[in-house]
């Protein structure tokens, strides 16, 4: 289920003068066509890979919480500890810590007031304790300072709370507000490098920028937290790092990488 988009205006403008959602930055007029979408292209992968995602995807604990969650201080913050596991930890083993910690701290308020050992306990086995540590200190600042309230975009909760950067933003702000904005995490730069046929080293600014840039045209306006999750889920589990199962990937059709492997196979 696809949050409600976050409008920051309540200007109604005539659906044909609505325009998909791009900023200077988001801008893709300086990547080549050929690594990047048209409108069209665009506009058939999300369908196809929101009908994939639908069909496909795994249950798991905190998209269950988010889709089921109405108060959306309580729907933020289970995303934000998903997030916060997520990073540079399997699925399979967050299922579990995840699963607790909810349990033990179900809203921001309860993690607010456990003790830091309390939390590196929770943590142990999961590895990279700051990212616990910065989690506990957000919740402190977030109670003291913000009244209780999550930062609602993107941009505040990067500057707002610690240990958020922009993927981590983007993810939450997309998948508990549903603010349209995209998310580049490892998964989703092997699938569109892939989708576009990016060779480019990921790792420098120039080519970072882009694909932030085409994740954020991507992104559908109407689902914008499924679609990111879906991207990431393609990453996971079809578009893989070794042995991807392209004959099961609903974007086959448009991608560049699969062209050009399966003109070979033939010639
Ligand atoms: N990796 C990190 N966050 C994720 C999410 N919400 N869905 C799938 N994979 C993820």
């Amino acid at each position: 289920m696809g949050r409600p988009v976050v409008r920051h205006s309540s200007r109604k403008i005539p659906k044909r003068e609505q325009k998909p959602p791009t900023t200077k930055s988001d801008s893709p007029g300086t990547i080549p066509p050929y690594h990047s979408f048209t409108h069209l292209e665009a506009e058939s992968l999300r369908k196809d890979l929101l009908a994939w995602y639908d069909r496909c995807k795994r249950d798991l604990p905190w998209r269950r919480l988010a889709s089921s969650e109405s108060d959306p201080d309580r729907r933020a913050y289970s995303v934000w500890v998903s997030e916060v596991m997520l990073q540079q930890t399997q699925v399979s083993t967050v299922i579990d810590y995840y699963n607790k910690w909810m349990k033990t701290w179900p809203t921001i308020q309860d993690l607010a007031k456990a003790s830091l050992e309390e939390v590196n306990e929770k943590w142990s086995g999961l590895g990279y304790y700051s990212r616990g540590r910065r989690l506990h200190e957000g919740a402190g600042k977030v109670v003291l300072e913000l009244e209780g309230q999550i930062p609602r975009t993107a941009e505040d909760l990067q500057r707002l709370l610690p240990g958020v950067g922009r993927y981590t933003a983007g993810a939450i702000a997309s998948i508990s507000y549903g603010q349209v904005t995209g998310v580049v995490d490892g998964n989703v730069i092997r699938v569109l490098s892939r989708l576009r046929c990016i060779g480019a080293d990921f790792t420098t600014p120039a080519v970072s920028d882009a694909l932030w840039s085409l994740a954020n045209c991507l992104v559908d306006p109407l689902r914008p937290g499924d679609f990111n999750q879906a991207m990431m889920e393609l990453g996971a589990t079809v578009c893989t790092p070794k042995k991807a199962l392209c004959s099961d990937c609903p974007l086959q059709n448009q991608c560049r990488a699969y062209r050009r492997v399966s003109c070979v196979m033939v010639t």
